[in-house]
């Protein structure tokens, strides 16, 4: 029997229906719950917080709802915020060579790290005084990233009691150093005994930075645990911000105490604020198992090299043997994708999940993460990557130096 074009293309638009190309095409992208007409969508929440579309708009919101000081505590970066607004401006300058004619009808945005599996390479960077925000803001975000599935850096907050409320959650404690060696072994015995499921060191917190935009609003670093008072109750800050200065935190931290931490415990030791590739190499050599390239989200140090332009050197230097992850600026899935091609194994977001929990509480800390994943996993897709492993320099156009 001879068939005309029209009942060709239908026998051949039936048999594709059947095949499994187009079933693999149909299974949800990772947190994608619903499909409607052929398009999955992510989960939906009220109306207000569907509102922004992208991570930058959630930054408006938040300020309008909170106070002055901490509005200018959470965005601020130090002195000229010149690393500031190089972290942005850095990412924004890379530029992609996409591939075509790959097969992305699945895409697997799935990365291991530290023996994990983890469906996404986008993470909670520890953000202290949220209680600025909201009380109990630890954790508000800690459910969030239970539910989205991610992992939540944290310093003291009792987060492991989510699992009463049957959440599980994975959560790295965060420490910014002990200045003896019991003081860290105790310490590392109590991340284990909590449930942690690493340390996260910051190491570039030996002092105080000079933020001037909390120095102006006389801003007390009490209220980070205290919350902004009401105008009520406004007494004189106990340790008001001025200008110059001198308050230590941990400046006699030093390699030993990664071998400190490592020699009371067995969770993984994981380094953030590396910047440059000697330390990078040092972190291996002293027995690091991961390290973070950061520069505080450009809080201590102005005029720090951008974090996008510190990465190559960094995993030069580390050369696989242990993985890098970076924050700083992240914003978009296309800023996942070219740090994850340069090298890292997976990035962390700092103030877009304060300004989604300052935004609408624990939804607005999801929509967030949903939005940057969504985002990912489709960067992913058109830059014809179907999973991370094929991520590779070749998707650079200008590395960075
Ligand atoms: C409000 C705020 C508080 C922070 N507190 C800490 C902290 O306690 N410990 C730490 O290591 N980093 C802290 N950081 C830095 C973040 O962990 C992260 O490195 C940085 O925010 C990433 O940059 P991004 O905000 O551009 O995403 C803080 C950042 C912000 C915005």
């Amino acid at each position: 029997m001879k068939l005309n074009r029209r009942a060709a293309l239908r026998n051949l638009l039936s048999l594709v229906a059947g095949s499994p190309l187009l079933a693999a095409a149909q299974s949800p992208p990772p947190g994608f719950p619903d499909k409607k007409g052929g398009t999955w969508f992510p989960p939906a929440y009220p109306e207000d917080v569907m509102g922004p579309v992208n991570l930058h708009e959630f930054e408006p919101i938040a300020q309008q709802k909170l106070h002055k000081l901490a509005y200018d505590f959470i965005a601020g970066g130090v002195e000229d915020e010149v690393t500031l607004r190089a972290n942005r401006e850095s990412i924004e300058k890379v530029r992609l060579v996409p591939r075509v004619m790959v097969d992305v009808s699945t895409v697997d945005p799935s990365v291991e790290l530290l023996g994990r599996k983890l469906d996404y390479p986008i993470l909670l960077s520890p953000t202290g005084g949220k209680n600025l925000v909201l009380p109990d803001a630890d954790m508000i975000c800690a459910r969030a990233a239970a539910q989205t599935k991610t992992i939540y850096g944290v310093a003291g907050a009792p987060v492991d009691k989510l699992a009463d409320e049957g959440l599980e959650l994975t959560f790295w404690r965060n420490t910014t150093g002990h200045d003896t060696r019991e003081r860290a072994q105790g310490y590392a015995r109590r991340c284990e005994d909590d449930g942690a499921h690493a340390i996260l060191v910051t190491v570039d917190n030996q002092y105080q930075s000079n933020r001037e935009r909390n120095n102006r609003n006389r801003f007390d670093y009490g209220y980070m645990s205290t919350g902004v008072p009401g105008e009520s109750e406004r007494r004189e800050p106990r340790s008001p911000a001025v200008a110059a200065m001198w308050r230590p935190h941990t400046p006699n931290m030093t390699w030993d105490y990664i071998e400190w931490l490592k020699s009371a415990s067995d969770l993984p030791v994981i380094i953030k604020g590396i910047l440059s590739p000697e330390d990078a190499a040092l972190a291996v050599e002293r027995g690091a198992d991961a390290v973070v390239v950061s520069n505080h989200g450009a809080r201590q140090l102005d005029s720090v090299v951008a974090t996008i332009d510190a990465l190559p050197g960094v995993v030069d230097a580390v050369g696989g043997k242990i993985p890098v992850l970076m924050d700083g600026g992240v914003r978009r899935g296309t800023d996942v994708i070219k740090a994850l091609a340069i090298g890292a194994r997976a990035v962390l977001i700092g103030r877009p999940y304060v300004w989604g929990l300052a935004s609408f509480g624990q939804v607005g800390v999801q929509r967030v993460i949903e939005l940057l994943r969504a985002e990912f996993a489709l960067s992913l897709a058109l830059a014809g990557k179907p999973n991370v492993a094929s991520l590779d320099r070749s998707l650079i156009k200008n590395m960075p130096k």
